[in-house]
């Protein structure tokens, strides 16, 4: 949602902060501030509404100078988008300038109370009511920023990473979090002083330094130009920060030459998925090895159940994961939404294994979900992308997708990195509870090897629908029609559609098309349906008659060689064959470009679409 960025060092601190908000811009972008400390001493901020270049045109002509910043992007919850509502946002002295990110639960009985002692507020946000709870904290306790900020948050419900600057102290910036990430960069000079960096990720890190610390759930932290980092918690014990390396490289975070980073991220796909299953997947042996499962036997020779949580696209990834779970290890399989999970007391058994599924690591309502299965002993597995993320520090066990940073908030690489891994742990749980003859164990293993290099023939053999999207531009409703594992891929096809063309779209199970959605059909009705010729093949091309008797537009996908859905449709897709399970990493590679360039022909922002955000850190 909300990004974050820090500096305090001996470098002007604006052109990082601003570069720091440009890499965070695809978690928010409704409005943008800046905040930095002059090198006359003056706490200045400049915010504005919009995007990052609307920040840098406000700031021409301010005093831009300073070695200590803060900066953010923000993604509105609390107040509209606008400049009294972004942040960074000052205290009633002006002494203290913040930064959020997250939901102050309790901010209406804070801010009651805070104005009941006399204090004043300009903006509608819960952030406000922080920065003033601890101005009035350090005022009351006659304590530093430090200690004012440890006293304050333990008054506080919600969820925050907040970095904060003191006029007063221009050698210092302070930094704490509760349930959304920050990560603070280490970086030794030549002349051997030390600056450092913040971020709600790394991407803001990244070039300047590889050495990170990820500050911890209810730490918070000091930075100062002498070296000095230091860490408490809110029970004011000291931490030691733990220093980890990042594996990133800055061309992962670059458009790399493709005009957004979504097309970057669809073509990134075959070797974005070779490198997840490199050393789990081997094809000489036929084998996958994964240690997440390896290391915890026993949890999947003897769980009752899997419960997927989810959100988005990831929850799609979980309902083909479920398929091929429950088909290959024949163990039940629920696939919940982590929002509905969380709040509905279901029942979860100490035997039941329950996996996360999250691009980000940070989603918090599948963050919660985990917390509430942990509660009742269940065995908890993360799928995430984002390394040392919160979901995989939360969880007993897990695997990485390794699918490289994805930046478009449609996400693309994830997905189909999300599909592969649950087919890989499918696989491995297989192979521990013996539910697959060997022969077929080896058959799928073969397969699933081969997906990538199939990805890139569908890549390179579905280059003209950027020709024909235009077409689709002004279109009203599009309906995705699937059955078995491909009624996931509807879903999918058509999230992405809405996301970032604003075009309605519905997924449906394409039998299901009979009780409601055939009566939508008409001649303006485009009806992408995606028919491998695999298992269900003959059941959709009754399916897509039904659909051209009340003369529906067809866009297919179909199995290289096919003739009779393509004779039958209107426009055409084609896949190479695979199994009907691994059918989805394919199929969902036109679906994807099908939607890119029916936006981009709209002129709509691909990589920035209204009202979303690459990563959900509040419910
Ligand atoms: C947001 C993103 C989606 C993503 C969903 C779940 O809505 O825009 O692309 O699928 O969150 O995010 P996660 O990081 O948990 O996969």
């Amino acid at each position: 949602m909300c990004g974050i960025v820090g500096y305090i060092g001996e470098q002007q601190a604006y052109p990082i902060l601003i570069k720091g908000l440009h890499r965070l811009e695809y978690r928010g972008y409704d409005s943008a501030g800046v905040s930095l400390i002059s090198d006359g001493g003056d706490l200045n901020v400049y915010k504005s509404k919009g995007k990052v270049s609307a920040l840098e045109e406000e700031c021409k002509n301010q005093d831009l100078s300073g070695t200590i910043g803060i900066a953010h992007t923000r993604w509105a919850t609390h107040g509209e988008p606008n400049q009294v509502n972004a942040h960074p946002h000052y205290s009633e002295s002006k002494s203290l300038a913040l930064v959020h990110n997250g939901i102050i639960e309790n901010y209406k009985s804070l801010r009651t109370q805070l104005e009941g002692y006399g204090m004043t507020f300009c903006s509608e946000t819960d952030t406000e009511v922080l920065v003033q709870l601890i101005e009035y904290m350090m005022k009351d306790h006659n304590c530093d920023l430090f200690t004012g900020v440890q006293i304050a948050l333990n008054y506080v419900v919600g969820a925050y990473a907040i970095a904060i600057l003191e006029k007063e102290h221009p050698d210092q910036l302070v930094c704490a979090r509760k349930g959304s990430p920050l990560v603070i960069g280490v970086s030794k000079r030549e002349n051997g002083s030390t600056e450092y960096f913040l971020g709600s990720d790394a991407t803001p890190i990244i070039e300047y330094t590889n050495q990170v610390v990820y500050l911890q759930d209810g730490e918070i932290a000091i930075m100062d130009r002498s070296g000095r980092l230091d860490i408490v918690d809110l029970k004011n014990s000291p931490q030691t920060p733990k220093l980890a390396t990042l594996q990133l490289n800055l061309d992962q975070i670059e458009k790399g030459g493709f005009p957004h980073f979504m097309l970057k991220e669809i073509w990134e796909q075959p070797n974005a998925l070779r490198t997840c299953i490199r050393g789990r997947v081997n094809p000489a042996n036929k084998d996958v090895v994964l240690s997440g499962v390896l290391d915890h036997k026993d949890r999947f020779l003897n769980c009752r159940r899997i419960i997927i949580c989810a959100c988005g696209t990831s929850w799609h990834s979980a309902l083909i994961g479920k398929y091929f779970i429950e088909e290959a290890c024949q163990i039940p399989v629920e696939v919940e939404y982590a929002s509905e999970f969380r709040y509905r007391n279901p029942v979860i058994f100490s035997d039941d294994v329950v996996i996360a599924v999250s691009q980000s690591g940070e989603t918090a309502d599948t963050l919660a979900a985990i917390e509430l299965a942990k509660e009742k002993g269940a065995f908890l597995y993360g799928i995430c992308n984002v390394i040392g993320s919160s979901i995989p520090r939360a969880t007993d066990s897990g695997t990485y997708l390794h699918v490289g940073p994805e930046i478009g908030v449609a996400s693309t690489k994830a997905f189909t990195g999300q599909v592969i891994t649950l087919c890989i742990l499918g696989l491995a749980i297989a192979k521990v509870r013996q539910t697959l003859s060997d022969e077929m164990y080896h058959m799928l293993v073969d397969e699933l090897y081969k997906i990538p290099d199939k990805m890139q023939w569908t890549l390179e053999n579905n280059k003209d629908i950027d020709k024909f999207a235009e077409r689709f531009t002004y279109c009203k409703n599009f309906l995705y029609l699937g059955r078995g594992y491909n009624y996931p891929v509807a879903l999918e096809g058509a999230l992405k559609l809405k996301e970032i063309s604003y075009i309605h779209a519905e997924g449906y199970p394409a039998a299901e098309m009979k009780h409601g959605p055939i009566a939508l059909v008409d001649a303006e009705m485009p009806v992408v349906v995606i028919a491998p010729k695999r298992g269900m093949y003959e059941k959709i091309v009754s399916n897509i008659q039904e659909i051209k008797s009340r003369g529906g537009k067809i866009i297919s996908v179909v199995t290289e060689g096919d003739t009779t859905v393509r004779g039958m449709s209107d426009y055409c897709f084609t896949i190479p064959d695979t199994r009907d399970c691994f059918v989805p990493m394919l199929a969902v590679i036109p679906l994807q470009l099908l939607s890119y360039y029916v936006a981009v022909t709209k002129g709509c922002n691909v990589d920035q679409p209204r009202n979303l955000a690459k990563s959900v850190t509040v419910e």
